[in-house]
């Protein structure tokens, strides 16, 4: 279903429609941090992988809180976007040899994953406000602190010891 399609007439259905893309994307998440882990290198890295995998475990269960607030069972919508950026990680990582280049595009690829997301939380909570679903903004805000927190993470490993061992 795209952006401005006819099932998409009020401020609800926008913000139900935008839930359902996060949570299709999360899902394609849980999905695609196995493969990130087995690939990278750094144990740091690998390690943060597996601690963000679990917390996006932990996103798609409070989405799932999230869907039972507003009253409707918890489905995805596609979302091309997440699906373009999962598919560019795969294309790129594959083409990698080197051990430290690949963790340096791994870590840019999962940075586009957060702020993919960084996006889509900070737009539904500050939708959930407006709409007066007051319920629904903390457990959204838990998952939107989470991904900024790994977010960072991953710049200060960039930053660190990752691009120096790859450059
Ligand atoms: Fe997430
Ligand atoms: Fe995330």
């Amino acid at each position: 279903m795209g952006l401005f399609s006819k099932d998409i007439k009020s401020m609800d259905d926008l913000f139900m429609h935008t839930l359902r893309d996060i949570y299709y994307a999360e899902k394609q998440i849980v999905k695609a941090l196995p493969d990130m882990i087995k690939k990278s290198s750094e144990p740091q890295l690998k390690q943060g992988f597996q601690s963000h995998l679990n917390e996006t475990e932990n996103h798609v269960k409070r989405l799932e809180q999230v869907f039972k607030l507003a009253g409707e069972e918890p489905r995805g919508v596609d979302c091309p976007a997440i699906d373009g950026i999962i598919e560019e990680a795969k294309d790129v990582a594959g083409e990698v040899e080197n051990k430290s280049v690949l963790d340096a595009a791994l870590i840019a690829a999962a940075q586009a994953v957060e702020h993919y997301e960084i996006t889509r939380y900070g737009t539904l909570i500050s939708w959930a406000n407006q709409l007066g679903h007051g319920d629904c903004v903390s457990l959204l805000q838990q998952d939107l602190d989470e991904e900024k927190a790994a977010d960072k993470k991953l710049t200060a490993m960039a930053e660190g010891q990752v691009n120096r061992k790859a450059a």
